[in-house]
């Protein structure tokens, strides 16, 4: 195991998981005596555009994965239009390999409680929802203590410490569907229909939630509101890059020897975050790795300096993503983890469009078929094909990103697939499993 050197270590900001460690952070008395709602009684003596302008100074980007401006979006909500307005924070983290907003929620629930009162002031919405992923029940559990905790405080509800601003704050627990994370499915099965993408544009900001205008975040971009009013629009940039400016929570899982979060400025590359990370596990080398979760495209040892900010993983072929960096070595086989990643999505495929249903129903296959010492040469044209009639024709995201792990593995390992299709690697399944998909 190695150890951080100095300079590496200064690269460590905790932010948003600064009360991580503290006991009983996530109870309100514990959360207050560590700046908790501090940050809300200033922003209630704010205008609710300065606040907006703030965030649009701090550069704060969507940590959902896109990468979307916040503030900008916060000001796409029309004001006086005479509608509800409503705030959703998208808290159903499905990706593979991401794990940064569940345990947020576990340790210090309130600093999302706190942010989603104070995005909802600045946008003028008096209602809002934690749309949580159904499987997450520890954290929902702490999440809706957080809530009664706040009401209880008069940080919630009526008039809220006086200022006199409404809010109403709902936890949803969602059924466990992938699909639902993606924001127009995830309105609809809060509208209590079945969770399906709808056609955008429009966006939810003008027409979301029971066709109002709405902002979508997600968890770690709302909880870092609170930071942003206390700490000034100036200080949240002294962290990260020019366009990716602030702290982001990395989550490190896979051959390595310390997995779990870790909060960096944006811009640390994958060799400084497996120096935190105590380097590989004892005989494995780094062969290739996901920079944000299995929608992403495959890097490679290579790319280990790559700073990891939304620009620069782009100029690598890559996208940021959730941060989700999951690492495999030497020891692994890219082909049957782009057929797991691949059996995932076609599982959770909604099924509303043809590419993406049919693509990766056929995909699985000739996967099963490849990893069965059955596959032929025309079967990577076959593959590349598919993934060329799913991307960009795809209704949603998730279409989409089925295809990165199959074109990057194939750019990148493609002698790995040829060692199958040739025999010179055992094959990874049996004749049983090359059928049914
Ligand atoms: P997107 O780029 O289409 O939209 C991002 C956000 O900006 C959305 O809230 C959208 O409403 C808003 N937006 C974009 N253009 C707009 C406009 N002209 N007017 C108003 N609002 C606008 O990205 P999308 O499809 O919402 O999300 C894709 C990302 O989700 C992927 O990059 C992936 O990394 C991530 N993802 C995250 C998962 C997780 O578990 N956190 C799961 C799966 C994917
Ligand atoms: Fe559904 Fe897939 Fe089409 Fe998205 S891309 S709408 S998940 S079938």
């Amino acid at each position: 195991m190695t150890t951080p050197r100095r300079e590496t270590l200064a690269k460590l900001t905790p932010v948003l998981t600064k009360r991580w460690l503290s006991p009983d952070a996530w109870r309100i008395g514990t959360y207050e005596k560590l700046d908790g709602y501090a940050a809300l009684r200033k922003a209630l003596k704010a205008h609710p555009d300065d606040l907006i302008q703030l965030v649009k100074d701090s550069g704060l980007r969507g940590r959902g994965g896109a990468g979307f401006p916040t503030g900008l979006k916060w000001g796409f909500i029309p004001q006086g239009d005479g509608k509800p307005h409503y705030l959703v924070v998208n808290a159903d983290e499905g990706e593979p390999g991401t794990c940064k907003d569940l345990p947020l929620m576990t340790h210090d629930p309130h600093s999302l409680v706190e942010g989603v009162i104070i995005a909802s002031y600045a946008i003028r919405a008096n209602r809002a929802y934690i749309y949580i992923r159904g499987e997450a029940v520890h954290a929902a559990r702490r999440l809706r203590n957080a809530v009664q905790e706040a009401y209880a405080k008069g940080y919630l509800g009526r008039n809220i410490q006086g200022s006199g601003f409404d809010l109403e704050l709902v936890v949803h627990s969602g059924a466990g569907a992938y699909i639902c994370g993606e924001e127009t499915a995830l309105l609809d099965s809060l509208e209590g229909f079945r969770g399906q993408p709808r056609l955008r544009p429009p966006f939810p900001a003008t027409h979301g939630l029971y066709a109002s205008p709405t902002v979508v975040n997600n968890v770690g971009t709302i909880a870092s509101v609170p930071y942003i009013v206390l700490g000034g629009a100036d200080w949240w940039k002294s962290m990260g890059t020019e366009k990716s400016s602030g702290p982001m929570i990395y989550s490190l899982s896979g051959r390595i020897a310390n997995p779990g979060q870790y909060e960096c400025s944006m811009g640390i590359t994958l060799r400084e975050l497996l120096e935190l990370a105590g380097g590989m596990q004892p005989g494995h080398n780094l062969r290739f790795w996901t920079p944000g979760g299995s929608s992403t495209p495959l890097l490679t040892a290579e790319h280990l300096d790559v700073p990891l900010d939304f620009e620069s993983v782009a100029a690598a072929g890559s996208i940021l993503g959730t941060t989700a960096t999951q690492i495999f070595s030497d020891q692994d086989c890219p082909v049957y983890a782009t057929y797991r990643w691949l059996e995932f999505y076609h599982h959770e495929s909604c099924g509303k469009c043809t590419p993406c249903r049919e693509g990766n129903y056929w995909m699985v296959r000739v996967y099963r078929r490849i990893l069965s010492g059955q596959g032929t040469h025309e079967d990577l044209d076959t593959l590349l094909d598919t993934c060329d009639n799913i991307l960009g024709r795809s209704f949603c995201g998730l279409g989409d990103g089925a295809t990165s792990s199959v074109t990057s593995s194939l750019k990148y390992f493609k002698q790995d697939y040829l060692d199958y299709i040739e025999g010179r690697t055992a094959p990874k399944l049996s004749d049983k499993q090359l059928v049914g998909a």
